[in-house]
């Protein structure tokens, strides 16, 4: 706040300006020092490093400890905060009973959500978030465990055995050889693969005060454990209109390609147009980005280096993705209203090549927004000032009437 702004804090006591703003669209929640967005420019910085030079010269590790503590650490930070994680990526064996009392084509989110929050089930000290100490082993539990809760959900769809951590791994290599490795037959990581799979983690790794976040946000303001706050995010997230746009990205293009393909695209086009018909171009438009979000272009570079090393340079659905977009930015409909491809739109290509299920897309959103989640909830409680976040309303009810005995009504 500097001499010509006025501190609205005092302006309006502690109590703040009451105001109504359905879906927060111009109402700050919090004050946050870790992720910024710029959304008429199309910039995203993580702790003030830019996306683009993250994604390029760091790897998830070095991502998630700058989330976590401000700084991109040193090699002997990041070796040993590698090493922190490596050492808790089992999880408990009771969890697989948890697991297996689901249907196996239950969807992964419905698993991720109970398994998540199953977690501080076995993690006493979770419960004591005053205590520095046990906030940080709880972070570090949580990202090192979701690769390993993932994957096990995966292998338990597909009845086939879970595949034990193996730490001599990168954290996403590790990930990989759950999700592909078999008794049978052991898995080679393939390096490519391994790097866009660690991208497509930094590019989801935070992204401010979304939907998510802001759930995680609220639900750790009451004091409770981070497992329960975390497992409340992932229940948002599993949303089409947040996380789980990526599935229905994926499952539209597929669509349109079993209906005819490129050559449906402009009739595809004048449906979502259509405000009758309630369909949406899936993976387009943003609350905040007002411009081509930064991640999207980053996924559609990693999207053609994976399916050029995979030998799938002609997927369709990729060309399907490129005939879109191309066609979307040239649209006064898209462009009057500046809705530009956001980070889920190529996704779903690089997962699908990598032989992720569609199913899957959101819980992997998950694993990797999980330090995210972590960094904002941590930011939250270690604020003494924090207060348990409760939205007033508008109140649009009747008022103070008389209850009528029963047999007048
Ligand atoms: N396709 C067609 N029209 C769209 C789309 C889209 N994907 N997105 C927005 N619009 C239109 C709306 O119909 C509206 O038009 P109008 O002004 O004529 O009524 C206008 O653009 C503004 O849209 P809102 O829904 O008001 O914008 P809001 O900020 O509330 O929603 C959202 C943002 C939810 C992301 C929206 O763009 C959307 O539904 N996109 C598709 C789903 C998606 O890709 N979500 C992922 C977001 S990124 C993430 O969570 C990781």
């Amino acid at each position: 706040v500097g001499p010509d702004v006025i501190d609205i804090r005092k302006l309006y006591g502690q109590t703040g300006m009451f105001t109504y703003d359905p879906g927060f669209l111009s109402t700050a929640s919090c004050e946050s020092a870790i992720t910024y967005i710029d959304g008429d420019k199309g910039q995203l910085l993580y702790r003030g490093y830019p996306i683009e030079q993250l994604a390029v010269n760091c790897d998830f590790m070095e991502t998630s400890y700058l989330l976590l503590n401000g700084e991109l650490p040193n090699e002997k930070q990041k070796a040993d905060f590698n090493h922190q994680v490596t050492y808790h990526t089992m999880v408990n064996e009771q969890m697989q009973f948890f697991l297996r009392g689901f249907r196996r084509d239950a969807h992964p989110m419905a698993i991720m959500t109970g398994l998540v929050g199953a977690m501080a089930a076995f993690y006493h000290d979770s419960t004591d978030i005053t205590n520095p100490e046990h906030r940080h082993i709880s972070a570090i539990r949580l990202l090192a465990k979701m690769p390993t809760l993932v994957a096990m959900t995966y292998k338990y769809s597909q009845g086939q055995p879970f595949i034990y951590p193996q730490n001599d791994l990168s954290y996403t290599g590790n990930f990989l050889r759950m999700m592909f490795a078999t008794p049978c037959e052991d898995y080679k990581v393939n390096d490519v693969v391994e790097r866009a799979l660690d991208r497509i983690f930094i590019l989801h790794a935070d992204h401010e005060q979304n939907a998510s976040t802001s759930t995680v946000r609220l639900c750790g303001s009451s004091g409770t454990n981070p497992f329960a706050a975390i497992a409340a995010g992932v229940a948002c997230l599993w949303g089409p209109a947040h996380g789980g746009a990526n599935e229905a990205c994926l499952n539209m293009l597929e669509q349109i390609q079993a209906n005819g393909g490129i050559a449906k695209v402009g009739e595809f086009m004048e449906q979502v147009k259509d405000k009758e018909s309630g369909v949406r171009l899936m993976g387009f438009g943003h609350r905040v980005y007002k411009n081509y979000d930064p991640r999207a272009k980053l996924m559609q570079e990693t999207c053609k280096e994976v399916l050029t090393a995979l030998g799938l340079e002609n997927d369709p659905l990729f060309k399907l993705a490129m005939e879109l977009e191309r066609i979307a930015l040239e649209d006064p409909y898209f462009v009057e209203r500046k809705l530009y491809p956001n980070v889920d739109f190529y996704s779903g290509i690089v997962q699908r090549a990598i032989g992720i299920p569609t199913s899957l897309f959101t819980a992997i959103f998950a694993l990797a927004r999980t330090v995210g989640w972590v960094a904002q909830w941590n930011e939250m409680i270690s604020d003494p000032a924090y207060k348990i976040g409760r939205p007033r309303q508008l109140f649009t009810g009747e008022i103070a009437r008389d209850v009528v005995e029963i047999s007048k009504r």
